[in-house]
């Protein structure tokens, strides 16, 4: 299998991306791909730069056996000659990426996906930010992840 490289993308790269990073990795490991791929996540916005995943996060990952380790960075520039997958959470997101893209000039090596477009169990053709919400809403975004990136690793391998 060739390498393939990943960036799971979101707003703050606190709560949403890192999970979907955390899922994909669970999965890759599990199906012993793990050395095939490239994986990362980062934020549109540049407010959590540096900072561990939300707690609220962390701790509904870890009820169902995922850590989640990564630490928050914002997207730039050369993540569009690194990644040939940006797959962003909600519509925001996939509109911010595809703005810097172009504003750049950057390359056509990455393309640019919405993670809900990979889904089969769940409706929501977005992942909700689950930030300024209550505690369900992390368990919530990680149902929804565990359907749409197993989806997506399934369509790219
Ligand atoms: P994320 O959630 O995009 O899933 O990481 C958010 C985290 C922080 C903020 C917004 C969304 N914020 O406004 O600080």
């Amino acid at each position: 299998m060739k390498k393939q490289s990943v960036l799971f993308v979101c707003l703050g790269n606190i709560c949403r991306s890192p999970a979907a990073e955390a899922i994909f990795i669970n999965l890759i490991n599990k199906k012993g791909f793990n050395n095939n791929f490239i994986v990362d996540s980062a934020g549109t916005g540049g407010w959590h730069i540096g900072k561990k995943a939300d707690n609220r996060m962390r701790k509904a990952a870890h009820k169902r056996g995922l850590e989640i380790l990564s630490r928050a960075r914002q997207i730039n520039s050369k993540d569009f000659e690194i990644f040939n997958y940006i797959v962003a959470m909600d519509d925001s997101n996939f509109e911010n990426i595809s703005a810097l893209k172009s504003r750049k000039s950057l390359s056509d090596f990455s393309s640019i996906n919405k993670i809900q477009n990979f889904r089969s169990v769940f409706e929501e053709t977005e992942v909700p930010d689950p930030y300024f919400g209550g505690d369900d809403g992390f368990d919530h975004v990680l149902d929804i992840l565990e359907d749409s990136v197993s989806g997506f690793l399934n369509t790219i391998c």
